[in-house]
Formats: C-alpha cells, structure tokens, sequence
C-alpha cells in the first residue's frame, strides 16, 4: 500500500483523539495521510500533534491565502485516493448531505471526485435522531460508504450505538477500499490471470437520422466497475462499450461501438473469451431505416406525422450463450427488471441459456445512481441476494464468485 495516501477530515467530537492513532496505525500500514481539522475538531486535538503525527501540514480554514497558494482546497479534495470523515460528527453528516459549503471540510467534501467513508460517532439520541439517519440514508444513496457506528458506554454517560469503532478496524476499512475490495477477497494475488474475460457496458445508440438516435439512461457505472474488478483479478478484460462518460479503468481493452450491431460484431470479434459478462442496455429496436439527411420538420420540407417504423437488433447476450464453437465457458447476464424481478430474472435465464443472471431492480435510483442491489441467479435458481450496495462493491463480490467458480472447477479436475 506504499503508493496510497487518504485526505483525513477530522470533524470535533470527543472521539477525535483516536484519530490519532489512526493516522499511526494507517502509516504503519504504509498510508499516507494529509489532514483537514474542522473548528470543532481544534478543540479536542491540536493542529500540531496532528501534523507531528501525519508528517504533513495540517490545513484548516477555507480562505487562507497561504494555504490557496500551496495548494487550493479544489485540489486538496483530489489529492488523495479516499476522502475519510473520522470522526464525522452528526453535523458535518448533514452539511454534507445537504450539499452545504460554508467550511474547508465541507467544500471539500463537495467538491472531491474520489470515495469518501464515514465514520460516526456522537451521542446515541444524536445518532437515532431521525435527521441524523436521514441524512445517512441519503449520504449512502450518494454512493458515500457510512460506516456503523460501535455499541457501548459513551464518554456521555450514555449506552447505545454511537461510539467510534476501534482505529485498528477503521484501517482495515480504509485499506479494504483503497484496494477496491480487491484486498478483502484476494483479488489482489491475480486469480484470474491467464483468462480473458469480455464485458459489455453502457447504451447503444440507433441513429434515426444524422443528428438523432434512440437510447437509453444506462450510465455504464456498474460495467465499468466489474472490468476493473476484473483487471484487478488479473484478467486481460475486453470492454465493448457504447457511449458512456466514466473514466475507462486501468489495464482494460476498451473497444468503442454505437450501435448494437456493431456491439454484437465487435464481441464476435474479441473471441474466444472464457467469461462473458453482458452488463450493456443493448436497444432492443433500431429505426428501419436511419435517413441520411437530418429530418425536417418545416412545412412543406418533412412529414408533419412521421411514424418510426422499427427492427428488432440482435440479442447479444443470447448470440454467444448459443454458440456451439467458441462459447465462451461461463455466460453471464443482467437483468434490469422493475417488477417481478427475481421471477423474470429465472425466465430471462433459461431464455437466453446463459450460466447465471444478475437481476437488478431498477424501479428507484440504480440507472445513473451509485448504488445498486443484487440477486445472484444460477441454472440452480437464486443462490444470493446481496444488501444493497456501492457499484464497485457489487463488481469485486461478483469477480470474487466468478473467482471461486473456476476455483471450483480446478479442484474437480484434481479430483478426476
Ligand atoms: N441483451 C443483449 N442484447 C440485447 C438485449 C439484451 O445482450 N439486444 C442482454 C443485456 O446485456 C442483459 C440481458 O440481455 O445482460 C437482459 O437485458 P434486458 O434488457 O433486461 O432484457 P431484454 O432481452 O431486453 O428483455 P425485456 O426488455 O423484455 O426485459
């Protein structure tokens, strides 16, 4: 973890002593920490045990010009690879779930582009006060992972959960999410090296005329996810992915296509491949006849009425599940469902004879949303339902199972 550094907000609750030792025990481990101690904070520790500690200048005030001309505090929310808030008290909590920017902590937290984590701690009426939990349904809705605060007897008085868990177990969280989750299930040993996976992303577009297309709201969020879980697993991962604005992940073969034809030919093409995971919202109709022309909707120029007349695109998912050369050994499917969706999930399976589905429900916020909740189908029926979840966390238990499924299978070549 040599390489890894944390921007550590310090928020001021009785528990900020213990991020302290934290920051000791994060260095041990080989993360850097640059820290931001909130007004609140200062009183409980001083900006010079924690800079004594971290090796680092401590910043604290939004407009110091000293600070702006080191480094502004833009900057500041990207220059480390997580954002940690310990303790996040009750207050910083909200500011952040309101999207408030009055303080260095919480313009930071406004304006990072990275992970941020969560660690409460505040009295337990504080912590149970609907407002509070309130805003941590809404922060883990944005994608911001809170952690559960501890159980026990409060520097208050008090007994109830609130307490600030042990650092030791904070830095196994941060260093569980520095590696992507990748550390927590072994990824990061290479399971998957030698197997070459491909995974489709995001929309396709169908051109109804030069300047128009029909499509759909995928962000591509959740297929990026596993092609980088993956490519952290060792694979070689080819994406084949329609237009979408996440950052293409490391050590990933990005195959940029528009149209589902050209997904299906590009996927053709990228064969063999020993897991196929159909992650992309192919279109299921393209417009019969893209018009070379821009349409016109000017009297006397275009059709006042014009109806779209519609072909079915190929089922890609469905193409390489029936191949009978160059089938790819394990054939993965999502099925985005608003009803029902376990029940379509087990029909669109044996549909499409694909080895295992994973249905989403995206009734709610999933399509663009950072979240997203899971069932794991197999030929066998439904083997899992996983909490809901952030999408990378979703993309590493994923790769994780798929890593057990060939684990599986090497020990029953043993056994023979
Ligand atoms: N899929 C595909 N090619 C298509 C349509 C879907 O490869 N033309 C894949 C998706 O990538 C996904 C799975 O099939 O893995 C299910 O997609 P979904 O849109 O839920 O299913 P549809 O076949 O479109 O069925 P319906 O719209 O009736 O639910």
């Amino acid at each position: 973890m040599s390489d890894k550094r944390i921007l550590l907000i310090i928020g001021g609750g009785i528990a900020a002593y213990k991020s302290l030792e934290l920051i000791r025990e994060l260095s041990r481990r080989g993360i850097a920490s640059r820290c931001i101690v909130t007004k609140g904070g200062q009183e409980f520790v001083t900006p010079l045990s924690v800079s004594a500690l971290s090796g680092e200048k401590v910043f604290t005030e939004l407009f110091d010009l000293d600070d702006e001309a080191d480094m502004g505090h833009i900057q500041l929310s990207r220059s480390a690879d997580l954002v940690v808030v310990c303790p996040a008290t009750a207050d910083l909590m909200a500011k952040a779930a309101g999207g408030l920017a009055g303080d260095l902590a919480s313009t930071t937290l406004l304006a990072t582009d990275k992970p941020v984590l969560m660690v409460p701690a505040m009295n337990v009426r504080m912590w149970e006060h609907a407002a509070t939990q309130r805003n941590v349904e809404t922060l883990r809705a944005d994608g911001v992972e809170v952690m559960d605060p501890d159980e026990g007897a409060m520097a208050c008085g008090e007994f109830g959960p609130g307490r600030l868990p042990e650092p030791m177990a904070i830095a196994n969280r941060i260093e569980a999410k520095l590696s992507g989750g990748a550390v927590l299930y072994g990824l990061d040993s290479k399971p998957l090296a030698g197997r070459h996976v491909l995974v489709t992303a995001g929309p396709t577009r169908e051109p109804l005329d030069p300047v128009r297309f029909l499509s759909n709201h995928s962000s591509g969020k959740q297929g990026y996810a596993i092609a980088g879980a993956l490519a952290k697993a060792g694979a070689r991962v080819t994406l084949v992915s329609g237009p979408v604005s996440v950052p293409v992940p490391q050590n990933v073969d990005l195959v940029p296509i528009e149209t589902a034809r050209e997904m299906l030919d590009a996927c053709e093409n990228a064969l063999p491949a020993d897991v196929f995971i159909s992650v992309a919202a192919v279109a299921d109709w393209r417009p019969s006849r893209a018009a070379a022309k821009k349409m016109k909707l000017k009297e006397g120029e275009g059709d006042p009425h014009p109806t779209l007349e519609l072909s079915e695109n190929p089922d890609i998912l469905a193409t390489l599940s029936r191949k009978k050369k160059r089938r790819p050994d394990l054939v993965i499917g999502f099925a985005a469902e608003t009803h029902d969706v376990e029940d379509l999930a087990i029909a669109k399976l044996k549909r499409k004879r694909c080895d295992w589905i994973v249905a989403n429900d995206v009734s709610g916020d999933v399509m663009g949303g950072a979240m997203n909740q899971v069932s794991l189908v197999t030929r066998q029926g439904i083997e899992d339902r996983w909490p809901r979840m952030t999408k990378e966390d979703v993309a590493v238990r994923l790769v994780a199972r798929i890593v057990e499924e060939f684990d599986d299978e090497s020990d029953q070549i043993a056994a023979q």
